[in-house]
């Protein structure tokens, strides 16, 4: 549980003399010997010893305030004590982590504001901030995207996701351009529903360098961030990004570009149920929207498949992550809807061994 007065010491905590014992350091003011009223006068003597211990102040450096709040979180029950606050202690300066840090910028003093914007940035997380959104940003396969909340933060899984979508792309290009010239050869569009920041939809774009992306979602937040997202690296030029709720859209509002290869989609699918047993990280600061399936986790990747058929070329593909209970669920509402031409072909695992992937073809007519 987060105590407040425990987050408010932290937020001094820098210059506070229990961080100095912490790290070994005496606290100038007790050691020099000198109340507030003191400091006013300084004699020569005086003054040369409060500067040589504000030099000392100086000499924590980024092992010591790693450890240190390392330890402050692991006291508040923070999870993931040591990687948060290696990465917050590495973004201040200016590495991804704490490995890449060599040993000359590990043990050079941090200066005074830098030392400010770790205690500004640790306190975020000690209110149970996700890391992402206490840096503002977050590594997606290869890309760097902005992150700000409620917008959802992509999860490593999900780059699993990409890489089917990648796979299928690069497959279909090379069977078709054996067969037609190369000038021929298919740029696939693909329809991104439920875009988030941006990270499946951007990721595509760098990975199938001949695609165009159709990218949706109903939270104009996610919208505006997966913009900015495309423009930060130069993509908007081959995105088109659409504010429309799939649920009350009509297939043509999707299709800008007419029907596409592939709809691609992280949706919303934790059961209704699960909702209440997620991490503060996530019930605090993201959007609830963007998790919550609904009754048996299905409400957006019915919508989805309802509106396959009518989005998507012949023998066109989805490519769905959910809850590893669905790919049965699914399986059994394809079968009571047999008009939607929809078969469930593959069933991909994640990382750890659960089956979290669909691809679904659409028959050829
Ligand atoms: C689990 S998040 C996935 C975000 C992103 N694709 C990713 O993987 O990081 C689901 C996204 O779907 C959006 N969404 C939920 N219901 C939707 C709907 N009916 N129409 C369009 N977007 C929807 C949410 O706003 C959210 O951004």
């Amino acid at each position: 549980m987060w105590k407040p007065e425990v987050a408010f010491a932290a937020m001094r905590c820098l210059t506070h003399p229990l961080l100095m014992r912490f790290l070994g350091l005496s606290s100038p003011c007790a050691s020099a010997g000198l109340s507030q009223t003191k400091t006013l006068m300084l004699s020569p003597e005086q003054l040369s010893l409060r500067q040589s211990f504000s030099t000392r102040s100086g000499l924590v450096t980024a092992t010591d305030v790693v450890k240190y709040w390392q330890k402050v979180f692991e006291t508040n029950g923070i999870p993931e004590a040591q990687e948060s606050s290696e990465y917050i202690v590495s973004f201040v300066l200016g590495a991804k982590t704490f490995q890449s840090l060599n040993s000359r910028i590990l043990y050079t003093p941090l200066t005074a504001v830098q030392q400010e914007q770790i205690q500004q940035l640790s306190t975020k997380r000690l209110e149970r901030m996700p890391v992402q959104y206490v840096l503002g940003e977050w590594d997606f396969q290869d890309l760097t995207l902005k992150m700000r909340p409620p917008v959802f933060i992509p999860r490593p899984e999900t780059e699993d996701l990409v890489s089917l979508v990648v796979e299928e792309g690069s497959w279909k290009y090379e069977k078709n351009s054996g067969l037609l010239s190369p000038a021929a050869a298919p740029h696939p569009v693909i329809l991104e529903i439920g875009c988030g920041s941006g990270a499946i939809a951007l990721s595509l774009l760098c990975k199938l360098s001949q695609s165009r992306v159709i990218a949706v979602d109903k939270e104009k937040a996610a919208v505006d961030l997966t913009r900015e997202n495309a423009q930060r690296l130069q993509l908007q030029d081959r995105i088109h990004i659409l504010h429309h709720d799939v649920s009350s859209s009509s297939a043509k509002q999707l299709l800008p570009w007419g029907p596409v290869d592939f709809i691609v989609s992280n949706p919303p699918y934790v059961f209704h149920e699960d909702m209440v047993s997620l991490a503060p990280e996530i019930l605090r600061y993201e959007d609830l929207d963007a998790l919550d399936g609904g009754d048996g986790g299905m409400r957006v990747i019915k919508t989805i498949l309802a509106l396959a058929p009518s989005l998507l070329k012949d023998s066109g593909s989805v490519f769905l992550e959910v809850d590893p209970r669905h790919p049965e669920m699914v399986e059994n509402w394809l079968q009571t809807y047999p008009n939607l031409l929809l078969t469930l072909c593959a069933i991909h695992k994640d990382f750890c061994g659960k089956p979290r992937f669909l691809h679904i073809q659409k028959q050829s007519r």
